[in-house]
């Protein structure tokens, strides 16, 4: 027993059942994470899984581990939010030297108490020590078991949670030269506190309201047709349905007919789309943004959005809140619609994910070609890393609803042969389930949304057309397209009841 204590780490997390580990049994970074960091120090420094969070980016910053004290909306990141300590593994071949720098930038923009650096061989806790970051504790990866009380008096869940609690943070100085000669350092002593409850920032009872992403990273796939016609298939079906265009190239709002003019200096939507609504915390809210339109009978609102939209990405990118902004305006509108639909950019940027945080389902149209399957390992990517995000907001993971089969040739041989077959590739190869219902491409759903209207300009007393798009159901109800997105509709009522 005494070899093994000093080759292994040791910990009991269930009774009778000990889970030994071996610092030199870490051969690379996400032998670290796993080994070193989740089975072992996180359960025996008291964190539950619960506390923290792993693979969370926020803004440019991608880190391994979080822990916060609580959940609080929106996230600002001062010295008094609740993110308590941040945790960076390394591998095993890295000397940490080359990390410090980046630790401490870490520690300094996010306000952190502590971060803790790795690399499963060489451990140490940096902190926030007059106005420079210091490494408050070192020791060997081997040394850790033995050191676990002055490790855990700095970043044990109950000492950081009562950190966050007090106005300053505590710390520990340790003299790198004297390892064991830990010091209190007197300005930044603790006065005890209840440790804080963990609260969930979103409602966690049934809602009625549900909304649906529409996403794929590769363009072209069908994504703004399914939204149209599903939206307007679900209006038909007695839904009060809103729908949101968060892609700049605002297809969806030209092929709801919103855009109306053919110049610019007769833009109507410029000083109010989604936009302005993504930016404001407390002006724009979605009444106010949301368009009433004439695509589809009964009516749907939309919120549109616009060329301006894209300039936005790199401003909103910097506001901690701009991925939360939406969550909370839809929670005002509650109970005036019954589903929202997301339209997407063709990309993983900002605006993707704040549909995937926003929503609760996601549909995936794809044409089921090779670069739209490849492009699924992305879209399952950027799943799980929105899914990370979900889980510090205390929201539920996103539901997949899976892979719409969109612009399907209808040749009964491609048919018969092809499409089983790729069907096949995107259920094994990605995992993901299709969907029931299989868009075809017809060449009415391309007419519908192009459909013009003849006007007279009382400006200038020409006459002009206008767009004058209609969904497919109101534009050919009996024609094949109409059926699909009608079945399409059923489908996704039926999965999200
Ligand atoms: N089932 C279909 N049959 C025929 N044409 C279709 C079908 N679905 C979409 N299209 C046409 O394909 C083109 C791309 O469709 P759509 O705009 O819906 O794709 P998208 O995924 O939203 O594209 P982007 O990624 O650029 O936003 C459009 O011209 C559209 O009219
Ligand atoms: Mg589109």
């Amino acid at each position: 027993m005494q070899k093994l204590a000093q080759n292994s780490l040791i910990m009991m997390n269930k009774p009778n059942k000990p889970i030994f580990f071996n610092p030199y049994d870490c051969r690379n970074e996400t032998e670290v994470e796993s080994k070193f960091i989740v089975q072992y120090l996180l359960p025996a420094l008291g964190y539950s899984p619960h506390n923290w969070h792993q693979e969370v980016a926020l803004g440019s910053i991608r880190l391994d581990f979080l822990v916060f004290t609580k959940q609080i909306l929106p996230y600002k990141f001062t010295k008094d939010s609740p993110l308590a300590l941040i945790i960076e593994a390394k591998s095993p071949k890295h000397s940490l030297n080359r990390y410090t720098g980046k630790m401490e930038k870490y520690i300094r923009s996010l306000s952190v108490n502590y971060g803790v650096l790795t690399n499963g061989k060489d451990f140490r806790i940096l902190a926030p020590k007059d106005k420079d970051i210091a490494i408050v504790f070192r020791c060997s990866g081997r040394e850790v078991p033995d050191r676990l009380a002055e490790i855990k008096s700095l970043i044990g869940w109950a000492e950081v949670a009562q950190a966050r609690m007090t106005t300053s943070s505590s710390a520990q100085i340790i003299d790198k030269n004297k390892e064991n000669n830990v010091k209190i350092v007197p300005d930044l002593a603790v006065t005890p506190q209840p440790v804080p409850e963990f609260e969930p920032i979103v409602a966690t009872e049934e809602k009625k309201m549900k909304t649906i992403a529409v996403y794929h990273n590769k363009g072209g796939v069908g994504k703004t047709t399914t939204v149209v016609n599903l939206g307007a298939a679900l209006s038909k079906e007695g839904k009060r349905v809103l729908i949101i265009d968060l892609d700049s190239q605002a297809n969806t709002t030209f092929a709801v007919g919103l855009v109306k003019f053919d110049d610019e200096a007769d833009d109507t939507l410029k000083n109010c789309h989604v936009m302005h609504l993504l930016s404001s915390e407390d002006f724009f809210p979605i009444k106010q943004v949301a368009k009433t339109t004439n695509f589809s009978t009964p009516t749907v609102d939309v919120i549109p959005s616009h060329i301006d939209l894209m300039k936005a990405e790199s401003d909103l990118n910097n506001i901690d809140h701009s991925r939360l902004v939406l969550i909370k305006k839809l929670l005002d509108v509650e109970n005036d619609y019954d589903i929202v639909i997301i339209d997407t950019p063709p990309s993983l940027n900002l605006f993707a994910r704040i549909a995937l945080i926003a929503a609760d389902y996601l549909i995936i149209p794809s044409d089921l070609k090779p670069f739209a399957n490849q492009g699924l390992t992305n879209v399952k990517s950027l799943i799980n890393e929105v899914n990370g995000f979900r889980k510090i907001i205390g929201k539920q993971p996103l539901q997949l609803l899976g892979v719409l089969a969109t612009k399907i040739s209808t040749n009964a041989k491609f048919r018969e042969y092809t499409l089983p077959d790729r069907m096949q590739t995107v259920m094994k190869r990605y995992g993901i389930e299709l969907m029931e219902t299989i868009i075809s491409e017809k060449e009415d759903l391309a007419k519908c949304s192009e459909r013009t209207q003849t006007i007279l300009d009382e400006k200038t007393s020409y006459i002009k057309e206008i767009p004058d798009p209609l969904s497919v159901i109101d534009f050919k109800p009996d024609s094949d397209s109409a059926k699909e997105f009608k079945q399409l509709a059923q489908e996704v009522l039926r999965k999200i009841a």
